[in-house]
């Protein structure tokens, strides 16, 4: 066993750090009061390789492994999470399902853009009834010969404006169950393509999040993504690695939070010295600290397992149905530190708190990670 990273990750996470405090930082509470998309910086992001990351590079990626993955994403989530979710969902949920199971055709076409960064793409599982209960899709894909003809709705999608290109699941054989669903590539210009409002978030408020509607779109049958009826597994077995990517977002939360309670308890004073010298605040730095570590080890253990090509499903839920909790807890205790101050945008804490509670929402819910994880355990 090597704890050791390599050179290559600590310039990889160098190269994180300082783009998310160079380019990030400044202006990420009026962008997150805003709600602006950071645009600007997901182009640079995608200049640098950030958005195709694990992706070869004879599909425009920059050909790194998971662990990197995991490292850059906690950087980047320590400054804006709002960017580190566009940048996750990129990365893997729509590159990863793109080089792992689209054909020659798709690479070339697609993952090339999406992989450098020249577009980005959204993944469209979720529906108004079909959340955590993926199997019941209402969007059908009803096969007319040489193509689908789409309708329906999806909710919550991240890059629902901003992205071009679409992974959309939809049922095409409603009585074969989670055995009926495709997935299918859409282009966000085929007619009948309809972005909805966005939605006004507690958080992540820089990352666009829309409806997303149907209406006979014609998708040619070679956008189909794997055999007929494949969709749902390659929903599920690409979540797995989303959930990955979630899991740091959440650690990069958790640690930005921390390293801003650490920072200020050793300058503000308090009953005549340094807060930090009060043990109240010692035991929840310690704490802080502790359940970080944690979330760390467990998402690069994931990420071990995918790039040994383990089954990561198992240690996937559980990094993030353990770092999650871990960044919804350290950032409230981030506030409680900050007291007063904290309660205020200036701060940051508070902003990042918001953004905790998404990552125990989205790419499956605590709840459906533990069903993740009690299968697997009682299998
Ligand atoms: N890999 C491969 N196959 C898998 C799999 C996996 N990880 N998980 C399930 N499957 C297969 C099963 O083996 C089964 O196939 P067979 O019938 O051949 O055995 C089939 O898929 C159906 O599986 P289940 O019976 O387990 O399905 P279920 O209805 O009980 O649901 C669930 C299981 C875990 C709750 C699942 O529905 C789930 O993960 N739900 C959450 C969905 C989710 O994460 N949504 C996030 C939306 S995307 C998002 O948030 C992106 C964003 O914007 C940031």
């Amino acid at each position: 066993m090597d704890f050791q990273l390599t050179e290559e990750h600590l310039m990889i996470q160098k190269a994180a750090r300082d783009f998310a405090v160079n380019e990030l930082l400044p202006g990420v509470i009026e962008r997150d009061e805003h709600q602006k998309f950071p645009a600007e910086q997901i182009k640079k992001l995608g200049e640098l390789g950030f958005l195709g990351m694990m992706v070869s590079p004879k599909y425009g990626g920059a050909g790194l492994d998971t662990i990197s993955y995991v490292l850059a994403m906690e950087e980047i989530s320590k400054i804006d999470a709002s960017a580190s979710v566009v940048m996750s969902v990129n990365n893997s949920l729509v590159c990863w399902g793109l080089e792992t199971f689209g054909t020659e055709e798709q690479k070339q076409k697609y993952l090339v853009p999406l992989a450098s960064g020249q577009v980005i793409g959204a993944f469209m599982l979720s529906e108004p009834e079909a959340g955590s209960d993926a199997t019941s899709q209402r969007t059908t894909a009803e096969d007319k010969g040489d193509h689908y003809l789409l309708n329906g709705t999806k909710n919550w999608i991240t890059n629902g404006n901003s992205a071009s290109v679409y992974l959309v699941m939809a049922q095409t054989h409603p009585e074969k169950g989670s055995k009926g669903i495709n997935a299918l590539i859409v282009e966000k210009d085929m007619p009948g393509v309809t972005i909805g409002a966005k939605e006004n978030k507690l958080g992540i408020r820089g990352s666009d999040t829309h409806s997303v509607m149907f209406q006979d779109v014609k998708v040619p049958k070679e956008n189909r993504i794997g055999e007929d009826g494949f969709g749902f597994k390659f929903a599920m077995k690409t979540l797995a690695g989303g959930r990955i990517g979630i899991a740091s977002q959440a650690l990069g939360i958790a640690s930005g939070a921390y390293e801003l309670a650490l920072k200020y308890s050793k300058e503000r004073k308090a009953f005549g010295k340094e807060i930090s010298q009060h043990q109240a605040i010692q035991f929840k730095l310690a704490d802080m600290a502790t359940r970080i570590e944690g979330a760390r080890l467990l998402c690069l253990k994931a990420a071990w397992d995918k790039d040994q090509h383990n089954d990561y499903t198992l240690s996937s839920s559980m990094a993030k149905v353990f770092a999650s909790e871990a960044a919804m807890w350290v950032s409230t205790e981030a506030v409680q530190v900050h007291g007063g101050y904290g309660y205020v945008k200036e701060y940051h804490v508070e902003r990042l708190m918001r953004d905790a509670k998404i990552t125990q929402i989205y790419e499956g819910t605590s709840e459906v990670q533990r069903i993740v994880i009690s299968r697997a355990i009682l299998s």
